[in-house]
């Protein structure tokens, strides 16, 4: 064989397992029944993707009153809700211990102390140094409260899910979709499509104008997966920007290196015949 057809042969199947594996991921994550999972362009996708500060704000809000009666946010203390590029981040405020935002976001939960000098346990309103606080005190609490169903902690949901932000979103908004008839459901389980085996122990937890924004959005089911998505999505990946940016300037700085590079090569050599 010659080496040109070898390099034929190997560029081939490349190019062969490439496009396998794109029609594999395609396929993946399909869902149940006729539902057809709905691909939306997420403004952090991308190499210079950025999260949208008013949805994941509005998300903020979603997530506040209406996922945290069941989900927790275990990895995430008020304050990161202010870190740089964090959705509450105000460059006036650079601590986010300062920022209004998280202060008043803070102290309007309710979080369970220790009293210094009786040893009592006491409930006071949260700071921003505070975690954001279990939802129920143990598993067998949780999983009584919610007919033997188990709410995951969402802090980093987007990333552990296959489909990501895509997934999150679609079995938010899934839930309307016409049940296949083999598919039975006891009593506590819903029909969601998105879920494997279509099962779901998760009550429908979104309906039209369930929140009012501040922001005048009108709060339809898809406006409120979507933002609560992005949220999540911030919650799961808080580095995100910071990441593109220093990727961006390593790509500059190379760059500039290889231009340096080239004509540092030029003028060495110009004096030597090829
Ligand atoms: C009344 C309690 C309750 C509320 C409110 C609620 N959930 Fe859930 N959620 C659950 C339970 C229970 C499960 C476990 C479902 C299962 O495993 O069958 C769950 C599961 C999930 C899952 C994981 C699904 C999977 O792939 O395993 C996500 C994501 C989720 N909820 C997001 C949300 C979001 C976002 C909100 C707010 C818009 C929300 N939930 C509101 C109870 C709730």
């Amino acid at each position: 064989m010659t080496l040109n057809m070898k390099t034929a042969l190997i560029a081939g199947s490349v190019v062969l397992v490439a496009a396998a594996s794109t029609l594999a991921y395609a396929a993946g994550g399909g869902g149940t029944g006729d539902y057809k999972m709905e691909h939306k362009h997420w403004h952090f996708k991308g190499a210079f993707g950025t999260y949208d500060t008013a949805a994941a704000q509005r998300g903020y809000q979603v997530y506040r009153e209406v996922c945290a009666s069941c989900h927790q946010l275990k990895h995430l203390s008020f304050r990161h809700l202010g870190d740089k590029g964090a959705p509450f981040y105000d460059k006036n405020y650079p601590n986010p211990n300062d920022n209004p935002y998280v202060k008043n976001f803070a102290a309007d939960w309710s979080i369970e102390d220790i009293d210094g000098e009786t040893g009592d346990i006491l409930e006071r309103p949260g700071v921003p140094a505070d975690k954001f606080p279990a939802i129920y005190p143990n598993e067998a609490a949780a999983r009584a409260g919610n007919g033997g169903g188990l709410p995951p902690d969402l802090s980093v949901i987007v990333a552990a899910r296959n489909g990501g932000a895509d997934y999150i979103y679609n079995l938010l908004v899934a839930y309307n979709a016409k049940k296949p008839a083999d598919i039975e459901l006891t009593p506590g389980l819903y029909y969601n499509p998105v879920m494997d085996g279509g099962k779901i122990s998760m009550a429908p937890p979104l309906s039209d104008e369930l929140v009012e924004y501040a922001d005048g959005t009108p709060a339809t089911v898809e406006q409120m997966a979507a933002d609560v998505t992005e949220f999540l999505a911030w919650s799961s990946d808080p580095k995100l920007e910071q990441r593109k940016a220093t990727g961006l300037m390593a790509m500059l700085y190379l760059s500039i290196l290889a231009i340096l590079l080239w004509f540092s090569y030029k003028r060495v050599w110009k004096d030597v015949e090829h």
